[in-house]
């Protein structure tokens, strides 16, 4: 009898302030819902591992809650990748065939890519995917698939994106320890892409932002590709902390005010609003301007697109970005980002509401479950690909450049 658990494919997002487990089964007829698992994330902050044993923990509760609502044993998965360690960079290839055009071969095509792949990396960093843009033959660009195409030379463009050895490796082991073996793994951004950038978008020139807890990542796509990808430092629990010391009330009341009073845009908060912030010991509380909130939050959004902003600039990113901005992300439920967003960037902003999987809670289609979904679309898209490779020169190349490590 086959095994159902075959069809089954499971997503890991261990965030810095969650950590997400979703099951879907592939169906004839699409993605089916099987079931989800939620805990706060516990001894891992910006995408690295700091407590092994914590981080163990909570991502065996949220297994086990998965499991209990799927009703079968999570035992392989797809892990996502993130934080600061993670880098970007576009690389280049090429040979030259010969003084006359002649047909290009697959082994050639392989040796354009490795080349385009051979940049001196540091011992502590690996290659988590090697995306292709294009391949150039002779003066002709924009070529997709080059093989049996005739040319005296071939060149290939790609996007290469790296990690931490060392970080990848602390999350995967904590995966593994809580029973879950990692079949592959992905970078958060290029997954969450799956589940919120459409088609024209991604043709036309598009930057998706996940403003997490920890960090916030970028990921630009021009002409379908990627073309260029970066982590800046900076998440929603900065936005938390500044409240806290600004107001001098415990974190967690800090978290709480942020989302229930937070504004980061001073001037859309109705003069004469009070908010009550409990105090640290045994001071009472007090009650203060809801405006205030507003002006502690306001300087961190600003910072942070403006950081968001100059790293796209100085990478040339910026006009490329003519299909506009998507936020995604907890942070981009704060009141007022798209204005100020839109105000420091200059862009066409729109919020994620991510592609929903058939039979799903509606709770999971929401901007901070956007990574995880994508995750899904992503592992069942790679599965098709390794699946057609036998057959299809254009998935084996797929394969070629989704293929993790050096
Ligand atoms: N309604 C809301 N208003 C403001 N902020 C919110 C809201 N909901 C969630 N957040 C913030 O979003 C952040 C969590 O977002 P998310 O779940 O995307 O992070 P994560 O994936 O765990 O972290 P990271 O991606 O950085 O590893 C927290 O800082 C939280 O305070
Ligand atoms: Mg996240």
């Amino acid at each position: 009898m086959a095994n159902p658990q075959h069809n089954f494919l499971t997503a890991i997002d261990v965030g810095s302030a969650k950590t997400c487990v979703l099951v879907a089964e592939v169906t004839d007829s699409g993605l089916r819902y099987r079931g989800h698992g939620i805990s706060e994330s516990r001894g891992s902050r910006k995408g690295v591992i700091v407590d092994l044993e914590k981080a163990v923990a909570s991502i065996q509760k949220a297994v086990e809650q998965a499991e209990d609502v799927c009703g079968a044993p999570i035992e392989h998965a797809l892990l996502g990748v993130a934080g600061s360690h993670v880098r970007g960079m576009n690389s280049h290839g090429g040979l030259s065939l010969g003084t006359r055009a002649r047909e290009i071969a697959r082994d050639e095509i392989r040796l354009a890519v490795d080349k385009a792949r051979a940049i001196p990396l540091p011992a502590d960093r690996e290659i988590l995917h090697l995306l292709p843009q294009e391949f150039i033959l002779d003066e002709q660009s924009g070529v997709h698939d080059p093989l049996g195409m005739m040319a005296m030379r071939l060149e290939v463009r790609v996007h290469m994106v790296t990690a931490g050895s060392s970080a990848t490796q602390n999350v995967v082991t904590a995966v593994n320890r809580a029973g879950v073996h990692v079949d592959d793994t992905v970078f958060e951004p290029l997954a969450c892409a799956d589940a919120v950038l459409r088609a024209d978008e991604r043709e036309l020139g598009v930057c998706l932002m996940d403003l997490g807890a920890g960090s916030t990542s970028l990921i630009v796509f021009q002409e379908g590709a990627v073309i260029h990808t970066a982590v800046i430092p900076i998440g929603g629990d900065h936005f938390t902390s500044d409240l806290s010391v600004g107001l001098c009330t415990p974190l967690a009341e800090a978290e709480k005010i942020k989302k229930l009073y937070g504004n980061v845009i001073v001037t859309l908060i109705p003069e004469g609003n009070e908010v009550e912030v409990p105090s640290v010991g045994d001071r009472p509380s007090r009650l203060i301007s809801q405006r205030m909130v507003g002006e502690i939050l306001e300087p961190r959004a600003r910072e942070l697109f403006e950081m968001l902003r100059d790293n796209l600039r100085h990478s040339g990113m910026l006009d490329v970005c003519v299909g506009g901005i998507v936020l995604s992300g907890g942070t981009s439920r704060l009141a007022g980002i798209l204005d100020i967003a839109e105000s420091v960037l200059r862009r066409p902003m729109r919020l994620s509401w991510p592609t929903a999987l058939a039979k799903m809670p509606s709770t999971l289609a929401e901007p901070e479950y956007a990574t995880v979904l994508g995750m899904i679309f992503y592992g069942h898209r790679s599965r098709i690909a390794r699946g057609l490779q036998d057959t299809r020169w254009s998935s084996r190349l797929m394969g070629l450049f989704a293929k993790k490590g050096a």
